[in-house]
């Protein structure tokens, strides 16, 4: 090899070193900041869309950001430095920022400490609903109230606690108030973190066949919610039933389990409302590059692998599924709805 070449040699290796080591540099100022303090909470936020006027606007919706983990914030960084772009264009003011919950790793007072970091970085109004990773009596503390509707413009915002796995009557009772509600307006949204479907049917979550999750989607239809938003599968997805759009947006920052085909990759979802249309977008956003070489590439090479003896979700199968279809496909309930 000439001397030339291997000096090319070099400069390519310590360029890809740089670009590995600058991919990693948000983190560290990150650990020094200081986060939102306790008053930036659900309440006070709803309080800043009350002048909000005209009915052309828009909203992010991001779930599972599960901050408390060097990987997990670091792509919830990545996702945030995003947001805070999306209002570059001066097209449509942006109000608020959605979290599906699952703010936390593990719902410890170090991760709602991670957590009120970054939504301090989120220039928008954060309003988040609770997930089954967040300890409750932080959640109230850090996050404010677990289940309330708002209004912003034209439309009617119900949020539900179901992180326990479900909804029990006396929230039924209150949803269906609230859906009443809501038909005074254009459009209503709910925000919840547990899907009522199966966003991926090889996987170990299973509400298909749950009671709620059917009364819950017909409730929805004769109501005309225009969207249910969830999170919980850290995957994006969207499924309609009877009418109503059902978007599973779980790409916040938790590392990703799912084949990014399949749709397990990191992301947000950008809602547009004008008038009466409502669309919306889902933005991919890579990981930083240290992430991808240390986790995400080696997730599509274990999956290409896995392709060749078998197919279906990685993690856990064995372990969660069983125990589960057990109890399902005993219960008679689950299989008559008529
Ligand atoms: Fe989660």
């Amino acid at each position: 090899m000439s001397i030339m070449e291997s000096g090319w040699k070099r400069v390519v290796i310590l360029l890809f070193i740089f670009v590995i080591i600058y991919s990693f540099l948000p983190l560290i100022p990150f650990w020094f900041m200081e986060g939102a303090g306790p008053g930036d909470n659900n309440e006070a936020n709803i309080e800043k869309l009350k002048d909000n006027k005209g009915a052309y606007f828009s909203f992010i919706v991001i779930g599972d950001m599960h901050c408390g983990l060097l990987f997990n914030d670091a792509a919830a960084l990545k996702n945030v430095w995003n947001i805070n772009r999306e209002d570059r264009f001066r097209k449509t003011p942006i109000d608020f920022v959605l979290s599906i919950g699952d703010v936390t790793l593990n719902g410890k007072l170090s991760d709602y400490t991670a957590f009120k970091k970054i939504q301090k970085l989120i220039k928008f109004p954060l309003i988040t609903a609770i997930g089954n990773h967040d300890e409750r009596k932080l959640f109230e503390k850090f996050c404010g109230k677990k289940e309330f509707a708002f209004v912003d413009r034209n439309s009617y915002f119900i949020v539900l606690d179901n992180e326990g796995g479900n909804l029990s009557d006396e929230q039924f009772k209150w949803v269906e108030e609230q859906l009443k509600e809501g038909k005074k307006h254009t459009h209503t949204f709910v925000v919840m973190h547990k899907p009522p479907f199966d966003p991926y049917q090889q996987d170990w979550y299973n509400m298909d066949n749950s009671p709620w999750a059917y009364r819950f989607r017909k409730l929805c239809a004769e109501y005309g919610v225009n969207t249910v938003f969830t999170g919980h599968r850290h995957m994006f997805k969207d499924e309609n039933f009877d009418g109503v759009n059902y978007v599973v947006t779980g790409g916040g920052g938790m590392l990703i389990e799912l084949p990014k085909e399949e749709g397990g990759y990191l992301h947000y979802v950008r809602v547009m409302v004008n008038h009466d249309y409502v669309t919306f977008e889902v933005r991919k956003v890579s990981p930083p590059l240290w992430e991808y070489l240390t986790y995400y590439a080696w997730k599509e090479v274990v999956y290409w692998f896995h392709s060749l003896y078998g197919s279906g979700y990685l993690f856990g199968a064995n372990t969660r599924i069983e125990p589960i279809r057990e109890t399902r496909l005993n219960n008679k309930e689950y299989w008559s709805w008529e």
